[in-house]
């Protein structure tokens, strides 16, 4: 599923630009089968993301041995052409090698070019029509390598002592498997992963079955609503499964290491507390399932809001689960467009956390942006501006937390609450499992509110150096 402005627009564009060919050839000329960009088009990070279709669900099996971090994976994804295609590209990393690929049960060609870090080019025994339909079957494996970040850290298929921590954002996921990686191609996605007896594996959404046979478990998970890949996880290890219902009936499933069950338990049992709250002030939540995978993966330093069930490295503090849970709508269910749009995801994330602990009676949002507003002006703390990051290795730093929570909660203190917390939840409702851009919640904001917000988000998301009061 595509939204906002994506490569397939450029395609069509430019097919329009060879139809006003000389008359014969303009017909065919629509027509004529071209190969889908590499790029998704984002200038953060280009390899991400292709172009000339748009994927509407995966299904994917991944069978993993920790001992060797050895995986061998399937996937079938299901996805629909934006233009005639004779050619188009997954992304996946080289160190999962592919062994055979069809297309709609024909065998394919394919390709892992060795210039290209995340390329698999497939050539269809056939072109695909505009519109068509068309299923893609991968088979590969490979040895499991974590991708680094530009901002240094581990990301993608993380082994861990007793699995793996599988958290992808924001380029992970081609680590262990074939994907359009553009966070604005969203898709359901189905994931069983097979893994020794005695380990689990947990996945997004709900699960649907746990099966031993020769000493071996699948676990299969099925999320129904659909997700940015970055969101998606297949978090291997020991783990205790406890599950419920929040007061106000959402389901959730919480899988906690052995090593972190005495640390995690105060504050997971405040879990369901926080999803109902949050959805008392930002709508309904937005997915089936909830909860949060507890692991123990040292070498990590973050947690992720994977789709209904955000994974941390380690037992979580309370205003951590509390940011973790909010992305489900700030991130998970309206999703940054581009990269540079980091704003919408974390300063919406860490703005709520301040918001749980003001409603559950520690320090008010307030007195948090009392507190930063004291930071001086020379601290790292106010750059880079959270609207407008300016690379792909600044999208992490702490401004886009806390000068971003700041903005709303400064935005809060404008408009009064019943006015600012209309604008969140609309914001929400109106970008239902889509994606959206900085300058579209300045517009949002501005008319929702009925109010010329110019100066002040100028001011908040833009200006160099600390905001002025
Ligand atoms: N989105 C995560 C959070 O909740 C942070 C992910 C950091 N990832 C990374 N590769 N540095 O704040
Ligand atoms: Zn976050």
């Amino acid at each position: 599923l595509l939204s906002g402005i994506s490569p397939a627009v450029a395609d069509s564009r430019s097919a329009s630009r060879a139809g006003s060919a000389p008359a014969l050839s303009a017909a065919r000329a629509r027509v004529q089968p071209t190969p889908g960009s590499s790029s998704g088009g984002d200038p953060y990070f280009p390899r991400q993301g292709n172009g000339g279709y748009d994927a509407l669900g995966y299904r994917i099996h991944v069978e993993y041995t920790p001992s060797s971090h050895a995986l061998k994976g399937h996937a079938i994804v299901r996805a629909r052409a934006t233009k005639a295609l004779s050619k188009f590209n997954l992304d996946l990393r080289r160190t999962m090698k592919v062994t055979s690929v069809t297309v709609d049960g024909r065998a394919a060609r394919f390709s892992q070019p060795a210039r290209a870090v995340q390329e698999l080019a497939i050539t269809p025994a056939k072109a695909l029509r505009k519109d068509q339909t068309f299923t893609v079957s991968v088979r590969y494996a490979g040895t499991t390598t974590p991708v680094t970040d530009p901002d240094g850290s581990p990301d993608g298929w993380i082994p861990t002592p007793d699995g793996a921590f599988v958290a992808s954002e924001p380029q992970g996921s081609p680590s262990w498997f074939p994907v359009n990686d553009s966070p604005k191609d969203k898709a359901l996605y189905a994931v069983s992963i097979t893994v020794p007896k005695g380990i689990t594996a947990v996945s997004n959404g709900n699960l649907l079955s746990a099966r031993t046979a020769h000493g071996r478990t699948t676990w299969a998970w099925q999320l129904n609503q659909p997700v940015s890949s970055y969101l998606v996880t297949a978090t291997v290890g020991k783990f205790t499964l406890t599950k419920g219902r929040t007061g106000k009936g959402v389901p959730y499933l919480i899988a906690v290491d052995p090593t972190q069950r005495s640390q995690s338990a105060k504050v997971l049992k405040k879990l369901p507390a926080m999803v109902d709250y949050f959805s008392s002030v930002y709508g309904r939540y937005p997915f089936g399932s909830a909860g949060a995978i507890v692991d123990n993966a040292p070498n990590v330093g973050y947690a992720l809001e994977t789709a209904t069930r955000p994974v941390f490295d380690s037992a979580p503090d309370e205003l951590t689960l509390a940011h973790e849970l909010a992305h489900q709508w700030y991130g998970d269910d309206v999703t940054l467009a581009r990269w540079r749009d980091i704003w919408l995801n974390e300063g919406f994330a860490e703005f709520s956390s301040w918001l749980w602990d003001e409603h559950s009676g520690g320090t008010s949002a307030a007195a948090h942006l009392s507190t930063l507003m004291a930071v001086p002006a020379d601290d790292p703390v106010w750059s880079p501006p959270p609207g407008n990051p300016g690379s792909a290795a600044a999208i992490f730093s702490d401004s886009v937390y806390e000068r971003g929570a700041a903005t709303l909660q400064a935005l809060r203190e404008k408009l009064g609450d019943p006015v600012f917390f209309a604008v969140m939840r609309g914001w929400a409702g109106a970008h239902r499992y889509g994606n959206a851009t900085v300058p579209e919640f300045v517009h949002f904001a501005g008319s929702v509110s009925g109010q010329d917000l110019t100066a002040f988000f100028q001011n908040w998301l833009y200006a160099s150096g600390k905001p002025t009061r």
